[in-house]
């Protein structure tokens, strides 16, 4: 797991060294700790205020190098507008923006939890530790080499003042830092490149899941093929790497409960196979697994903040190639639910290795509902860009409790349609189906076909192509993978479905 600096949790005092960071609302208003803390150099944010027409207005911010009566060597302050204003989701943002400002080369970092109505709660101040846990991130694991004058990046020491310590640590520990480290374990594995990162290697990843009492099965190629999981093999034959299936199961819920299953794509690599995609940009294909590296991070949030509920976490392992074992365009499968398939397109590969899982985690675990995570689709990207992930969904309310906790989390969703009608842009002239519906309503019908896998429990197809990699940078991700969706499931979970 990447280091992202450790974190602490004080009571206010002034830092003996170090970055300072306070925030301040409008018509600058400092809280009591700060004006303590600050004492006397409190006319010197004066003087530098009124200089730069600094007053604390939301997305502004103040910089003060060497304040004069501190020991701290930068004080920085960080408009918040009216902190009644705020929503809940801000704070995590507010986390990322105060670690945003802070110089790579610092070392330690204190960031007062105050507003100026006073201290923070300790559920707030954890919200704003997370942002800047996740703001901190960086993947280098591979960088050897540095540029002349360029120092390694220092994983500053971050320090949260409060005023009570062990409120704020207890609400961290139990509801946040899990969620934390649920997010930056997702990046890394979408970070980590495919040579490194094959099906066998991500199993044995999510194998780690066990130290915290999390029950794992792998499913191998003899396993699968008893089973009748064709339509996934089929994905994974032209591959020098054997496929897998994952299933991680966390029982923090009462013994009879049905579970919640997560479900994700997990194409290591997908060059596109014989319908092999065009060389610019396929470097970006090691992330084709996003969706199962969510579901990874999730299971990691619930077990590791021991989440009273049950889940179940599948993911479909395997990677795309053109090879001369690799499926053909023409060739039909038979799924494990015995419907066949038509590979019209060997790229439409994850409709074929969720409809395996899916059917596989629908009769086996019984489960209330399942959401499904895939970055399936480039038409996705076209249609919604990359701020919010596609929804498809036959059950309002679960689409309803995804949109608040997407709200709540700022990882959004914006339902789209599914439909009889889309199902004849599937019709195959030699199968049941083909994986390919044409240029037209291109995550519409992949989710349709998805749906064919799911009988009637309430399911969720997210296509997080858009949301997952590439992401635009911002407060709260620097990286190029966002890990997206732990926050927001984790969130459906909290808000509905423990007990
Ligand atoms: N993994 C891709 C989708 C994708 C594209 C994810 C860009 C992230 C960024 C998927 O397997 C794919 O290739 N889809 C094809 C489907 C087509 C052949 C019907 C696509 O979107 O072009
Ligand atoms: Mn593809
Ligand atoms: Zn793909």
């Amino acid at each position: 797991m990447a280091d992202n600096g450790k974190l602490a949790f004080e009571r206010f005092a002034a830092p003996a060294k170090g970055v300072l960071v306070m925030f301040c609302e409008e018509g600058l208003k400092f809280g009591p700790a700060a004006r303590s803390a600050l004492g006397p150099t409190g006319n010197l944010v004066q003087r530098a205020a009124a200089a730069d027409r600094f007053t604390g207005k939301s997305g502004t911010s103040l910089d003060i190098v060497a304040p004069a009566g501190l020991q701290a060597a930068r004080l920085t302050i960080l408009g918040i507008g009216k902190a009644g204003k705020l929503k809940p989701q801000d704070l995590v943002k507010l986390g990322g923006t105060a670690m945003g400002k802070v110089p790579a080369r610092a070392q330690t970092v204190t960031i007062f939890a105050e507003f100026a109505g006073g201290p923070l709660k300790p559920d707030q101040i954890a919200e704003v530790a997370l942002g800047t846990q996740l703001r901190a991130y960086s993947f280098d694991r591979y960088k050897t080499k540095r540029k002349e004058g360029e120092e390694a990046p220092v994983k500053a020491e971050i320090t949260i003042a409060v005023s009570n310590v062990a409120g704020a640590q207890r609400a961290w520990e139990r509801s946040r830092e899990p969620v934390a480290q649920g997010v930056v374990m997702a990046r890394d594995l979408i970070n980590e490149p495919a040579n490194v990162l094959f099906p066998e290697e991500f199993a044995r990843r999510a194998s780690a899941l066990k130290k915290l009492g999390v029950a794992v099965e792998v499913l191998d190629t003899k396993a699968m093929t008893k089973l009748g999981m064709n339509a996934l093999l089929g994905v994974g034959q032209g591959s020098r790497k054997d496929s897998r299936v994952v299933i991680m199961r966390w029982n923090g819920g009462r013994r009879a409960d049905a579970p919640v299953a997560f479900i994700g794509k997990g194409v290591c690599f997908d060059t596109g196979g014989i319908s092999i995609k065009p060389a610019s940009g396929m470097e970006d294909m090691k992330g084709d697994m996003a969706g199962a590296a969510c579901v990874v991070g999730l299971m990691h949030a619930l077990a590791a903040r021991k989440a009273k509920v049950n889940a179940v976490g599948a993911i479909g392992l395997v990677e795309n190639m053109p090879d001369g074992n690799a499926q053909r365009p023409g060739d039909i499968v038979k799924t494990m639910n015995g419907q066949t398939i038509e590979i019209i397109n060997t790229d439409a590969e994850g409709r074929l290795v969720l409809a395996d899982v899916l059917h596989y985690v629908n009769t086996r675990h019984k489960p209330k509902f399942m959401i499904d995570l895939a970055t399936l689709t480039g038409a996705i990207i076209v249609a919604l860009g990359q701020e919010y992930a596609g929804m498809f969904s036959n059950d309002d309310q679960l689409c309803d409790r995804l949109t608040k906790a997407g709200t709540a989390t700022m990882e959004r969703v914006w339902r789209m349609p599914l439909g009889p009608e889309y199902d004849k842009q599937i019709d195959s002239k030699f199968a049941d189906m083909k994986n390919t519906g044409g240029r037209f309503g291109g995550s519409i019908t992949a989710a349709q076909l998805l749906a064919r896998f799911v009988d009637k429990t309430p399911w969720v197809h997210l296509d997080i192509a858009g949301t997952a990699l590439g992401s635009p940078q911002n407060d709260i991700n620097k990286s190029w993978s966002s890990g997206w969706g732990v926050r927001l499931l984790n969130r459906l979970v909290e808000d509905h479905y423990e007990r």
